[in-house]
């Protein structure tokens, strides 16, 4: 089988710049990260707790003591890990931990891509999950270096809360996905307990935002998408939606 990098280029839209690293990177060197959420997602030593330590106690939080929100991640990530001939799209995919998941089960010409812009989570994704059907783009979710309609699946875990401009990514992962494929999202939704007076500065210090119940929907119908489901389970959101099979182009 080809490698999945040099089947992940033949995707790019964009020139590779570096692919020394062991992923295929299209961005100009790092720059200071604009906010702090974004400048820790870059420390190398983040990259390094980040699936063990981080992750797992993160998911907890988002439940505050119950397992609801864990249980909805693992049924999540089962449904997205099916196994058949799919693109998958693991957008700001970290450390790799759902990519190499992803691809679990793909067959054919089935291939799981991870992209971030975290160089170190991306040596730790090359180091860790790696895979026949699996490889790595540094690359910024606000452009995806990737044409209309290429991918089965994409997914956006646990990071549209970060991320500079989260409609701006909403609307890439609606864009790249292909007509009759899937979109799901994991991410933050207010309650009565994250709507708390006070967090709010929190929110703006550390750049970790907050979405209204209704803003993530909202923006996937907004781009198009249909069949928009929402589970919440303690603080956080899982979402997912499809493109018509219709699509022709956006
Ligand atoms: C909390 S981690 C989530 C990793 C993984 N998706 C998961 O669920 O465990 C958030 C990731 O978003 C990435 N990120 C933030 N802004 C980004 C952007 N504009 N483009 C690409 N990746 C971005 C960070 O580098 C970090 O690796």
């Amino acid at each position: 089988m080809t490698a999945p990098t040099d089947r992940i280029r033949a995707l790019l839209t964009v020139p590779v710049r570096d692919d020394s690293a062991g992923y295929l990177d299209v961005l100009d060197p790092p720059e200071a990260a604009d906010s702090l959420s974004l400048r820790v997602m870059q420390n190398p030593l983040f990259a390094e707790v980040y699936e063990r330590a981080w992750r797992p106690v993160f998911t907890r939080l988002f439940s505050l003591g119950g397992a609801s929100t864990a249980v909805q991640d693992r049924t999540l990530t089962a449904h997205l890990s099916r196994s058949g001939d799919r693109k998958v799209l693991d957008v700001a995919c970290g450390p790799g931990n759902y990519t190499r998941r992803f691809a679990a089960g793909l067959t054919g010409d089935g291939l799981s891509v991870g992209v971030d812009f975290s160089a170190p989570m991306l040596s730790r994704a090359v180091r860790d999950n790696s895979g026949a059907r699996t490889g790595y783009v540094r690359g910024d979710a606000h452009a995806l270096p990737f044409a209309d309609n290429t991918f089965d699946t994409v997914a956006c875990l646990a990071a549209l809360y970060l991320i500079t401009d989260p409609f701006a990514v909403v609307d890439e992962l609606a864009r790249v996905v292909a007509p009759g494929g899937e979109v799901a999202v994991f991410t933050t939704v207010r309650t009565r307990i994250t709507a708390v007076p006070g967090l709010g500065v929190l929110n703006k210090v550390s750049g970790f935002r907050i979405f209204g119940r209704h803003e993530i929907t909202d923006r996937l119908a907004a781009a198009g998408l249909v069949d928009i489901e929402q589970t919440i389970t303690g603080q956080g959101q899982f979402v997912t939606a499809r493109k018509s099979p219709q699509t022709t182009s956006r």
